[in-house]
């Protein structure tokens, strides 16, 4: 990409002099609709790095069939304002036939670990962001690249096909950022209706009622009796799953599991499919 490797240069990063290892850039890799939490990786990235890039690509790969990536929602020049407002140096935002040949046969996958929790309900899903995010990697070349602990089994794949593959490139995990009320902030919550997003509370409401508890069985009980409620309220939280899981692999803990855990969680609430977790640190 001849206008990546332009502007990589002319904001003097990397393949400097000999000796001289240029700026550094960070990537953010992301499909728009960007919002605080987006903003919250932008940030993260300039603590890494002398410049940050942005990638807006709403990516066909890793949408099931029957998943939202036609209405996807697409805010492109509102996004643009705010990588500029944020200081962002590169934007990439390439169309969908630039990104995937036609006769495209080899991706990554993303092995066992794709296929549980999220992976289970999500079917091919981490292959394709695998995939496209290893192509984003070798398109910008960052030094670091910056993902949202919101989305804990992307975050851990990632960590995950770095070590598999010996990438070139320092992930940085970036914390959840929520609505005062606790609401997780996702591209997704603009199609919540004002009662969907009453019943959407749910989610991080038992993710707080299970970080109260100690024992996994504790943990998920508490965590279960807030999501019962909410399965019987009008409109209903329709759950996928609920897991407590090793923070790297994905699977279950055990009843003497000590350190990390990740309490995820996955409903549905009216059309649309939200999902949040918790680290909590087991004694
Ligand atoms: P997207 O959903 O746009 O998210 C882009 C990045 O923002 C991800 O790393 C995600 O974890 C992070 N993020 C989303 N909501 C957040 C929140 N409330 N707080 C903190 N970070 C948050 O995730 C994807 O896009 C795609 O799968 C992608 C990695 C771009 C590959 O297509």
């Amino acid at each position: 990409r001849p206008e990546l490797l332009a502007a990589r240069a002319a904001l003097g990063i990397g393949g400097g002099y000999a000796g001289s290892p240029g700026r550094s850039l960070a990537l953010v890799p992301t499909m728009g609709a960007l919002h605080e939490g987006h903003r919250s990786l932008i940030r993260l990235g300039r603590e890494h790095s002398d410049h940050v890039a942005v990638s807006i690509f709403v990516n066909p790969l890793q949408f099931g069939p029957g998943e939202d990536f036609s209405r996807y929602p697409r805010t492109f020049d509102a996004d643009l304002e705010v990588c500029s407002a944020e200081g962002v140096s590169m934007v990439f935002a390439p169309a969908a036939d630039e990104m995937y040949l036609p006769d495209r046969q080899v991706g990554v996958t993303s092995g066992q670990m794709g296929t549980v929790v999220e992976g289970a309900f999500r079917p091919g899903h981490f292959d394709g962001v695998l995939t496209v995010v290893l192509k984003l990697f070798n398109l910008v070349q960052p030094d670091v690249a910056v993902f949202g602990q919101k989305d804990a089994q992307q975050l851990a794949l990632i960590r995950r096909m770095v070590a598999d593959l010996n990438l070139p490139i320092t992930i940085a995990g970036a914390p959840t950022v929520r609505e005062p009320d606790g609401l997780a902030l996702s591209s997704r919550n603009r199609y919540l209706s004002a009662a969907d997003r009453v019943t959407a509370l749910a989610l991080s409401e038992a993710l707080r009622e299970g970080a109260r508890k100690s024992r996994p069985k504790d943990i998920l009980h508490a965590a279960h009796a807030v999501l019962d409620e909410a399965a019987a309220a009008d409109p209903p939280l329709v759950l996928d799953y609920l897991s407590l899981v090793d923070p790297a692999t994905f699977t279950a803990v055990t009843d003497h599991h000590q350190g990390e855990a990740v309490l995820a969680v996955a409903a549905k609430v009216g059309s649309t499919r939200l999902i949040d977790n918790v680290v909590l640190t087991l004694a």
